[in-house]
């Protein structure tokens, strides 16, 4: 697929996803969000990539939704075509994907890294959901996953007030795991994803499906849940292989069986 608002390229068993619409600092609109499902969708099934990370400008990660776009949208539209429910197919991806952020993540854009497994953040990153300064709200998920992220009192400040958290104040509150230089920001990430890729398949799925059903579930569900996928793990081939692999002092050779 020819993709006019992204930059799509595999590094080894990495998908990097550039958002790239400079002009508006990478506001998502009806064509980024289709170009992104694609791409997610293309990467979920090809069986030689493992990790994705999902970045922007160093101005901007994105700085929300296409305002522009929806400027003169009515409620027919929005709830009658149920505007940024597609969103969903993004979350949907089953594969890990990390959010590499440099700059702006406001509106959308927050809302878009937190969609993703964990954010990387550069030095230069702010996080905001400004949303109200606009006379509307977060739409994306952001209300829900940001208080889920850093609590509800620096969720319901940012939501009612705009103001943008810097990367320190961001990992401070466990919205980020790591704060990076700028320019080394996307090669680290990368290589994170590699690290990540280079792990058993079926483990690396279930991985994140056992953490992201924390948030979905009771303690006594999640931890039932998890119990479960582990002891599913050892019907697979590359648990023995793994464990083999540990007691011979060598690297795992997975299969994905
Ligand atoms: C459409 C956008 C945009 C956006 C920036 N641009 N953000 N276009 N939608 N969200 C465009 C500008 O109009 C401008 O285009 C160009 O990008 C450069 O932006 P500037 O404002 O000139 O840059 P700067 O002065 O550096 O300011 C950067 C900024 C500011 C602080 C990030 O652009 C800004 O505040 N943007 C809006 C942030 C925001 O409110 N996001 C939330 C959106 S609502 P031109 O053509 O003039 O050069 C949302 C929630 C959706 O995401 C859910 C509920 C509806």
């Amino acid at each position: 697929m020819v993709y006019e608002t992204l930059l799509v390229e595999q590094r080894g068993a990495v998908t990097l996803i550039t958002l790239n619409r400079p002009q508006a600092l990478n506001a998502l609109n009806s064509q980024v969000l289709a170009e992104l499902i694609a791409a997610l969708e293309a990467y979920d099934a090809d069986e030689s990539q493992g990790c994705a990370v999902l970045t922007g400008s160093e101005k901007a990660f994105a700085a929300g939704a296409d305002i522009k776009e929806m400027a003169s949208k009515g409620f027919a539209d929005m709830y009658g075509g149920n505007f940024f429910a597609g969103y969903d197919r993004v979350t949907a991806t089953r594969k890990p994907v990390i959010a590499a952020v440099s700059g702006y993540a406001l509106g959308g854009g927050c809302e878009l890294a937190m969609m993703c497994d964990f954010i990387l953040a550069s030095d230069t990153a702010k996080f905001g959901q400004p949303e109200i300064k606009l006379a509307v709200s977060p739409g994306m998920g952001g209300s829900q996953r940001l208080a889920r992220a850093v609590g509800k009192a620096k969720a319901m400040e940012m939501c009612l007030t705009g103001r943008m958290m810097d990367a320190d104040e961001a990992e401070r509150a466990g919205l980020v795991s790591r704060i990076l230089p700028a320019a080394e920001l996307v090669d680290e990430a990368v290589k994170t994803a590699a690290l990540i890729a280079g792990m058993a398949p079926l483990a690396i799925k279930a991985n994140k499906e056992m953490v992201n059903a924390a948030y979905e579930t009771t303690l006594a569900q999640g931890v039932q849940f998890e119990r479960r996928l582990f002891h599913a793990l050892f019907g697979t081939a590359d648990q023995k292989e793994g464990m083999a692999a540990f007691v011979e002092k060598r690297p795992g050779n997975w299969t994905g069986k």
